[in-house]
């Protein structure tokens, strides 16, 4: 498959907006118009409950995923391209052209490439994030400490270095998507779930 091609289905793959679809399809609600507005996983739990929350969180990290695990498998000894997809990936999810580009906040999507690429750094975020979760119930708090200990450890156990500055990227798309969320945990008036 093309360069160009591989890169594009990346995006589509992340641009599913599965917490919008499944909770209009399941609960006949839009997700963007309560809570935080976020069409993420977090929100999802808290508008249509822990278990589509977790259905979500699921689909969106699959869908960042499996098209890295397509680059890897297409085009084995090019770790640029694999960073490649998984950055059209994210960017699909935060941008996605069926929502007119407002998408989601990337943490899920991330995590699943980066489940793929630099799994250790991967599996260091999604604990810290759950340990932080459930101490204090706050998730962008769990997103930001976990996205900065997974860039730390993916730069010690990247297999190519191209991985260890995507999980970098990564990370900073991450603040910046998080920066509403940033601003209200300055004023202490951040959602809890
Ligand atoms: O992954 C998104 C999370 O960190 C924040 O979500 O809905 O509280 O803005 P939310």
């Amino acid at each position: 498959m093309h360069a160009a091609a591989l890169l594009l289905l990346g995006y589509l793959a992340g641009s599913v907006p599965f917490g919008v679809l499944l909770t209009r399809w399941l609960r006949g609600v839009d997700v963007r118009q309560s809570g935080s507005g976020n069409i993420g996983a977090t929100n999802v739990t808290r508008v249509a409950g822990k278990k589509l929350g977790a259905v979500v969180l699921l689909l969106d990290a699959l869908k960042g995923a499996l098209a890295v695990a397509l680059a890897l498998w297409l085009m084995p000894e090019a770790p640029r391209m694999h960073a490649a997809v998984g950055l059209s990936a994210f960017l699909g999810h935060v941008y996605p052209v069926w929502l007119k580009l407002h998408g989601g906040k990337g943490v899920a999507t991330a995590l699943g490439v980066l489940t793929v690429l630099v799994p250790l750094g991967a599996l260091a975020g999604a604990l810290v994030y759950a340990g932080l979760v459930a101490a204090w119930r706050v998730s962008s708090i769990g997103s930001l400490a976990g996205g900065v200990t997974a860039v730390a450890v993916a730069s010690l156990t990247a297999r190519a270095p191209e991985y260890a500055w995507l999980s970098a990227l990564l990370f900073a798309l991450i603040l910046w998507t998080h920066r509403s969320n940033i601003q209200r945990l300055l004023r202490h008036t951040e959602r809890r779930f």
